[in-house]
């Protein structure tokens, strides 16, 4: 057998049972004529890596991959940049352009950040779904094309269509084949496969020799609940590949923030009931462990809920928007 050179960019690891099946499910997916194809995955779980593998594994890994990102193209340029345009179709339109609908045909196109796009450029989309045709804008004919749509999305889609931000036809297009990929935290001891994988690889960027990580940094890595998932790993270790030079990773490499939060979930039970009030609020200061005391409620309402904040927020009785309110307080997402 031939050597294989680790490409660390490339490779999906993880043994744990759910990435197993995620594995799995990305091989048969690759190889199966789905034309559209939906990631979900809080962010920094890996959506953007999922996506390159599907294309990858493909029959279309010849043909281009082409990446949008709906958050970051204002939304009046969206379509000229998927769609493209005919010459003179609007004021600036100088030339004929093709989008990347066109120039990805054979291949895939990855919609990062789904739930950004226009509802208008929502219903463009559904139509190209299902007639495998669309019309550059200022176009009279449509022109037929063959690409495979990976729409991903860290927002629940479903919150999304009730709240009128996201179509329904379109989300139960996109929900026929979905992916949902695991948060850090629920991954076990990937985490420390993922830190000895991410060390590997700045070992050879950096020219540097660290040996692995101590038990007592094991520790805490497998017990910190990692918001920021894969991403917030790969960049940890990354920063103390800058600034330490130990041949190890100690627990006196960990940010604070990292410290600071295991230490604080040490002193809490992980399901909250109304006996560890009084425990957490006599163990650590108050404003810390009632805070940590209502993240744990919302998790676990939101858990038993599937992550439907609705249900989540009538289990805590509690409306919707108080519950929104709550999150961001906590910072358990953005505003
Ligand atoms: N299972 C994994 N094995 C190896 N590397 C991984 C894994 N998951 C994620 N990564 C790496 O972590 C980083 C973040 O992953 P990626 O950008 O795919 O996440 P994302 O879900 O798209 O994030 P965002 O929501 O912020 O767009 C990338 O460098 C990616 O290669
Ligand atoms: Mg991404």
């Amino acid at each position: 057998m031939g050597q294989r050179v680790a490409d660390y960019s490339r490779e999906l690891i993880g043994e744990h049972g759910s990435i197993q099946t995620l594995r799995d499910l990305i091989a048969r997916v690759a190889r199966s004529p789905a034309r559209t194809v939906l990631i979900y995955g809080e962010t920094g779980t890996g959506k953007g890596l999922v996506a390159r593998t599907i294309h990858r594994l493909s029959s279309r890994t010849s043909q281009e991959f082409a990446d949008i990102n709906c958050a970051a193209i204002p939304s009046s340029l969206m379509e000229s940049e998927l769609f493209g345009h005919e010459k003179g179709s609007f004021t600036g339109a100088v030339e004929r352009k093709i989008g990347l609908v066109e120039a990805a045909n054979g291949g895939t196109i990855f919609l990062d950040e789904i739930r950004e796009m226009e509802l208008t450029l929502q219903a463009k989309l559904l139509s190209l779904l299902d007639s495998h045709q669309f019309r550059r804008v200022g176009a009279v004919r449509s022109t037929k094309v063959d690409v495979r749509f990976i729409a991903a999305t860290n927002k629940v889609l479903l919150s999304e269509v009730r709240s009128g931000h996201f179509r329904e036809d379109l989300y139960y297009r996109l929900q026929v084949v979905a992916l949902n990929i695991p948060p850090l935290r629920e991954r076990g001891e990937d985490i420390l496969l993922l830190t000895r994988h991410f060390i590997d690889k700045y070992n050879v960027q950096y020219g540097r020799n660290i040996r692995g990580i101590s038990d007592e940094a094991s520790e805490i890595l497998l017990k910190y609940p990692w918001p920021g998932n894969v991403r917030e790993l790969e960049n940890l270790i990354e920063r103390i590949f800058i600034l330490e030079d130990d041949n190890e990773v100690l627990p006196r490499h960990l940010p604070d923030r990292i410290l600071r939060t295991v230490r604080a979930g040490a002193r809490t039970v992980p399901a909250p009931t109304a006996e560890v009030t009084s425990e957490v609020g006599l163990n650590s200061g108050f404003y810390e462990a009632t805070a940590q005391f209502q993240k744990q409620l919302i998790e676990a309402a939101l858990s038993a809920a599937d992550n439907n904040q609705q249900e989540a927020a009538a289990a805590l009785q509690i409306s919707r928007h108080a519950l929104r309110h709550q999150m961001i307080k906590l910072g358990m997402r953005d505003a």
